[in-house]
């Protein structure tokens, strides 16, 4: 009888620094469209809100503002009937308290746009949402999260934060660790071969019961 037993290692969940950051124009108003232009080539995207935390952490950095207190965000739909859908990302999250007091109201029919208000005010951090070729300063985000950031592992950001989720076999905050795995100690009744294995991820050992009893003190 022989068998094999592959090494199997959990994943890894690490914390890091510095996630996104949202960056903003306050030189040029643009139509929407132009303004996503404007987010993706000087940054990684027009900005995407994911939570209520989110949204008041945004509004948080948004100068307060009289004159054209809005900016454009990234969610739109393309017809009446459609969800509103996150550029970055097709999310459709939505929260209770994100549209202003009766909006959206589609008023002009096609108000397929969002802008967030940053007005001093009770409507500061609410969205409403606007015709497309209106012109607005745009609101963008830098994502920090690059091809590299997390060796073997999957990068998620959020507010200040990059997380490396490790593939199986590797830790580290970087998941830039190979795991090694703890020995394994020879069957009284049988052999272990482990040779030419490294204790790694997808490394092999074999446990041993036939043929004639081999030597117990094997090399490693
Ligand atoms: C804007 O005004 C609100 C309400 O007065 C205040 O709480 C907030 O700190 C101000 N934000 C900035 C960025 O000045
Ligand atoms: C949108 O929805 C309304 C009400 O459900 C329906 O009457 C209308 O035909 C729909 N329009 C389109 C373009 O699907
Ligand atoms: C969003 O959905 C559209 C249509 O289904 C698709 O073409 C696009 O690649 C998706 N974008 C992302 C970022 O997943
Ligand atoms: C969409 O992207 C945002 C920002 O990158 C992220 O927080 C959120 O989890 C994503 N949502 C989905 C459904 O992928
Ligand atoms: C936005 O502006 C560009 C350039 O002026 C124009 O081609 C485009 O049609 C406009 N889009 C909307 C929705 O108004």
């Amino acid at each position: 009888m022989k068998w094999a037993l592959i090494l199997l290692l959990g994943s890894c969940l690490v914390e890091g620094t510095m996630g996104w950051t949202y960056h903003y124009s306050a030189t040029k108003k643009m139509n929407w469209t132009q303004a996503r232009q404007w987010c993706q080539t000087s940054y990684t995207d027009m900005v995407a809100i994911q939570s209520q935390q989110e949204n008041d952490y945004l509004v948080s950095l948004l100068p307060n503002k009289t004159g054209s207190p809005y900016y454009w965000i990234g969610i739109t739909k393309t017809h009446k009937n459609e969800s509103w859908t996150w550029v970055g990302n097709n999310s459709t999250w939505i929260g209770d308290q994100s549209w202003a007091a009766n909006e959206p109201n589609n008023n002009h029919i096609t108000e397929f746009c969002v802008e967030i208000y940053v007005n001093d005010g009770e409507n500061r951090g609410k969205w409403n949402d606007e015709k497309c070729a209106n012109r607005k300063y745009p609101v963008c985000y830098q994502a920090q999260c690059t091809a590299t950031s997390c060796g073997k592992g999957r990068c998620v950001e959020t507010i200040e934060n990059i997380t490396c989720l490790c593939e199986p076999g590797f830790e580290g905050d970087r998941c830039q660790t190979v795991v090694e795995c703890a020995s394994l100690s020879q069957p009284d009744d049988g052999y272990l071969d482990c040779s030419g294995a490294n204790q790694t991820i997808n490394s092999t050992c074999r446990f041993d019961w036939s043929g004639p009893r081999p030597e117990r003190n094997l090399p490693n």
